[in-house]
């Protein structure tokens, strides 16, 4: 696990924007995992910001959306698709064919969720997935007490979320209960993991998820699992960060720790 601690909010998105336009410099046919909230805001902005310039382009990549709440159909304001086409996908030359996510409304929901789950596998995996945090802890919508090899799923949101939502909703009746999530197996399962936190109110859930225990009640400590997960943050929500000399020191040091792998011969048998 990486910690990358920057100065302020601008600065983790600039950082992550960088590493996925590196990403793609690698692989043109990206395939990238989205999350909605409002931290990756300036990550999809500088994105586009980038395909105006010339520095990244979305013609040959893949998307695939981490949630949907259940019973809202993509053109309704409130849906996560409405979310990402209207932050970013509307807005570069992503193509519709190449855009996945889960429905609101499918007939067969468990059907829904493993289909989902065979195409990401028929895109050869998820490259590079770009994750939010909740307050308790939670990516996607796995929120504590979900299950540390959970799938793509039917979640039942926690009635704070419900009231979070509501004066998002005209009528009570209509804010959602329910979500369509993909599980954190599914998130442990990506190549890489980039999780953005911004701000003083998520410090305290950040030290626990990177420096606590592993545990389902802080669904985001499942990313101890993983072995490319990369935090990018910022200094208020790196304020509570027992080790955070030692991130700040890593990451000055990665140039030549990188140069050191490269330059370095494996004797036989390492
Ligand atoms: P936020 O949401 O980016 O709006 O803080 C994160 C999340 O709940 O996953």
């Amino acid at each position: 696990m990486e910690v990358i601690i920057k100065k302020d909010y601008d600065n983790v998105c600039a950082e992550s924007a960088e590493i996925i336009q590196e990403a793609w410099g690698q692989e043109k046919a990206l395939v990238l995992g989205f999350a909605t909230g409002n931290t990756p805001l300036g990550l999809y902005k500088r994105l586009i910001e980038l395909y105006n310039q010339g520095g990244i382009d979305f013609a040959s990549v893949k998307a695939f959306n981490l949630d949907e709440y259940v019973g809202l159909e993509e053109s309704h304001p409130q849906s996560f698709a409405y979310y990402m086409d209207h932050h970013l996908f509307r807005h570069v030359n992503m193509k519709k064919e190449n855009i996945f996510r889960l429905r609101g409304s499918p007939a067969d929901i468990e059907a829904h969720c493993r289909s989902y789950e065979r195409k990401i596998q028929e895109a050869g995996g998820i490259e590079v997935q770009i994750l939010g945090i909740g307050k308790n802890g939670h990516i996607a919508f796995n929120e504590p007490g979900s299950s540390l090899s959970s799938r793509t799923r039917l979640k039942i949101l926690t009635p704070e979320t419900v009231a979070a939502n509501r004066p998002f909703f005209r009528d009570e009746s209509e804010v959602p209960r329910f979500c369509l999530t993909m599980g954190i197996g599914t998130i442990l399962e990506t190549k890489s993991v980039l999780l953005l936190a911004s701000g003083k109110e998520k410090a305290g859930i950040i030290s626990q998820a990177i420096e606590g225990p592993v545990s389902a009640s802080v669904p985001a400590s499942a990313l101890q699992l993983h072995a490319r997960a990369k935090y990018i943050i910022d200094e208020a929500a790196a304020s509570k960060l027992e080790k955070r000399d030692y991130y700040l020191w890593a990451y000055e040091n990665r140039d030549r720790a990188r140069d050191l792998l490269k330059i370095v011969p494996l004797k036989s048998g390492d």
